[in-house]
């Protein structure tokens, strides 16, 4: 009965934290929670290991290696997601990266917002002669006009620079030091819909193609049937620079209009900067530490785990595991959701897709 109770409140935990878009929708509810702020400038080199409280890792499949961060699906099912932390309201992110071969694999970074504004970098797997730009505001799919695509270098065989300049009166899509694309603030309804909430900074992959789990519509969009005996499929980003053009530790939802008028910024230093600017953060160091060093901290944790598990009975922690592996699970399909599926029923509205194909 005891693991019974604690299953439920676990579950129930999992499932509020994982659905923050729709158990508290800032267009439709006040008070909805604190976005904490960079409210500064910070590259981020990922060939260490990043902090968690910094860098989110959603969805596994996440390494820190010395060639940067991979992403790598190695079968059906997987979707390595990394989501900042801290919010920015305005400004601009540079990364360096190379995006994943294969058939059906989607390779993404965008900023999102909580009342979904959104701007994307998007890469297909099979696709060696475009990249695809896109943005949505207030969560809206049903103006025609927002994907571009446009002719590159393989993104998936060399590392490029993508970069998105975004301000109150204009967004810009940067590839290698060429201006792609401008939005202006009234090209996006007037306005309504151009992307002007704090944005979190998310990267990662997902099988489009995964016939198991996607409509022919969305296997169609991403560019075919994803073989996993093919894989694994890796994106790799070597370098991040983010600078939030607004100044503070943290930001607030003022009403219910998602205009960035109405959020309210709090001054400050935020916590992400003094994460980032602490001389010798813990995570600094780890991939600088021998074998051995590791292991004997990894035994040592592992020994406090030992102490939890006698203390704890064994129904409650597997529930607990239960618990953490249905989070993940809810969120990388959230984020899935939020940032691929939109562009999907965008594309079904376009009518690109035949007529087999319907509606999610
Ligand atoms: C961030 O970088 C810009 C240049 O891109 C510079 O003007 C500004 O002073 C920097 N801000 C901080 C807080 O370092
Ligand atoms: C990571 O990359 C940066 C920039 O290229 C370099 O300065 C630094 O030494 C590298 N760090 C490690 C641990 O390889
Ligand atoms: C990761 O993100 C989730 C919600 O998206 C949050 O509940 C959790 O606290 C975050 N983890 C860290 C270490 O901040
Ligand atoms: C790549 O994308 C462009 C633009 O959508 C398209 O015209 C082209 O056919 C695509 N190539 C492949 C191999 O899918
Ligand atoms: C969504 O966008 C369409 C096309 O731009 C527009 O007609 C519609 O009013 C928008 N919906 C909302 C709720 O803003
Ligand atoms: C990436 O491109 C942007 C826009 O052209 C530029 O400002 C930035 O310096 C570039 N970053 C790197 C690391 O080359």
């Amino acid at each position: 009965m005891r693991c019974f109770s604690f299953l439920s409140a676990a579950t129930l935990a999992a499932t509020a934290l994982a659905q923050t878009h729709t158990d508290c929708n800032p267009l439709t509810r006040d008070g909805c929670p604190v976005m904490p702020a960079l409210g500064s400038n910070a590259t981020f080199y990922f060939n260490k290991t990043m902090s968690d409280s910094i860098w989110n890792i959603t969805a596994g499949g996440v390494d820190w290696t010395q060639k940067g961060a991979t992403f790598t699906i190695a079968s059906r099912g997987q979707s390595p997601t990394v989501k900042s932390n801290f919010y920015i309201l305005f400004g601009r992110v540079s990364v360096i990266m190379k995006s994943a071969r294969g058939t059906g694999i989607v390779s993404s970074f965008i900023l999102q917002s909580e009342d979904l504004d959104e701007i994307d970098w998007e890469f297909l797997g099979a696709n060696t002669t475009h990249v695809l730009t896109n943005y949505f505001g207030k969560g809206n799919t049903t103006d025609f006009s927002r994907g571009k695509e446009f002719k590159s270098d393989p993104p998936q065989e060399g590392f490029h620079n993508y970069t998105i300049d975004w301000t109150k009166d204009k967004t810009e899509w940067w590839l290698d030091g060429t201006l792609l694309r401008t939005l202006k603030f009234g090209e996006a309804l007037g306005g309504k819909n151009y992307p002007q909430t704090p944005m979190t900074v998310r990267m990662g992959s997902w099988a489009g193609g995964d016939t198991k789990n996607n409509d022919p519509g969305v296997v169609a969009w991403a560019g075919g049937e994803t073989n996993f005996k093919d894989g694994p499929f890796i994106m790799t980003v070597q370098e991040l620079y983010v600078e939030d053009y607004t100044s503070g530790k943290e930001y607030q939802w003022g009403d219910r209009s998602g205009s960035w008028e109405s959020i309210k910024v709090v001054e400050g230093t935020s916590e992400a900067m003094k994460e980032i600017l602490k001389p010798h953060g813990v995570t600094n160091h780890w991939t600088t530490l021998s074998k051995g060093a590791k292991v004997a901290i990894l035994a040592s944790i592992g020994g406090v785990v030992a102490i939890g598990l006698i203390v704890l009975s064994f129904c409650c922690v597997k529930q607990r595991r239960a618990g953490r592996r249905e989070y993940l699970a809810h969120e990388a399909i959230m984020t899935k959701e939020a940032a691929e599926l939109l562009h999907y029923k965008n594309q079904m509205a376009q009518g690109k897709f035949g007529h087999g194909s319907h509606m999610i």
